[in-house]
């Protein structure tokens, strides 16, 4: 593959848009639905939480929140205006009974007051993250004390194999992310690592090693 479109890839899977973009989120819909799961199931919801989710793609999979558990109210922010309104547009029925809440942000102010969320969680965008130290104390001041927040990224050894991360992308060990929490005041409660099968873009089966840190603040 020439290097234009791996760049081109890459800048997909960062910041979806056009046509492309809306292929490229439901490519991620289904190749990530395990990571998705995982991560969602390590937050523990219970009755009424206040969720967040940072970098949700077209979210199609809000159902497996919603039957956790009763009166949660789900709340998804996106830098991509493409996403944004796929989400909304999957979503239609959970935005208009005012259970899920969509919004756009600049990647790095979280636009909600302190101790906004019971329980946080992002899937495959800590490759993104422009200043990720802050980008952890921010995410700290938005949850309520002993709050939960979930990380599920895929392991560098795994994203090494595919030749479009070498653009945009800043890859993460399980020890990379323990060290960038060491300097946050959160607490690692938990961490796992799964191994899966997935399909390439060339068809290919591959294993990825795929990774859920859960924080408590
Ligand atoms: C690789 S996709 C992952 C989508 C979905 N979470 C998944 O795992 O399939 C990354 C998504 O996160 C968004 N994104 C990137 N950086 C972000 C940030 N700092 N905060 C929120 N969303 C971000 C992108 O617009 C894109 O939709």
């Amino acid at each position: 593959m020439e290097k234009e479109e791996l760049q081109a890839i890459a800048s997909q899977l960062k910041h979806p848009t056009g046509e492309k973009g809306i292929e490229t989120a439901n490519m991620m819909h289904e190749v990530n639905s395990n990571m998705i799961r995982h991560s969602i199931q390590n937050l523990n919801i219970s009755n009424g939480n206040i969720i967040l989710e940072l970098g949700h793609g077209n979210a199609g999979y809000l159902d497996f929140i919603f039957e956790k558990a009763d009166s949660l109210k789900y709340y998804g922010l996106e830098m991509s205006e493409l996403m944004f309104h796929e989400a909304r547009k999957k979503n239609r029925n959970f935005v208009s009974r005012k259970q899920v809440f969509f919004s756009l942000y600049d990647g790095n102010v979280i636009p909600f007051e302190k101790e906004y969320f019971d329980k946080i969680f992002t899937v495959n965008t800590i490759y993104f993250w422009q200043d990720p130290e802050k980008f952890l104390l921010e995410i700290y001041r938005i949850l309520k004390t002993k709050g939960t927040l979930c990380i599920t990224f895929a392991e560098e050894t795994f994203m090494k194999k595919l030749p479009f991360t070498q653009f945009e992308f800043e890859l993460y060990t399980s020890e990379k992310v323990e060290n960038l929490v060491s300097k946050t005041h959160f607490k690692i409660v938990h961490k796992e690592t799964l191994t899966e099968s997935v399909k390439t873009r060339t068809g290919e089966e591959i294993k990825r090693d795929y990774t859920t840190f859960v924080l408590e603040k």
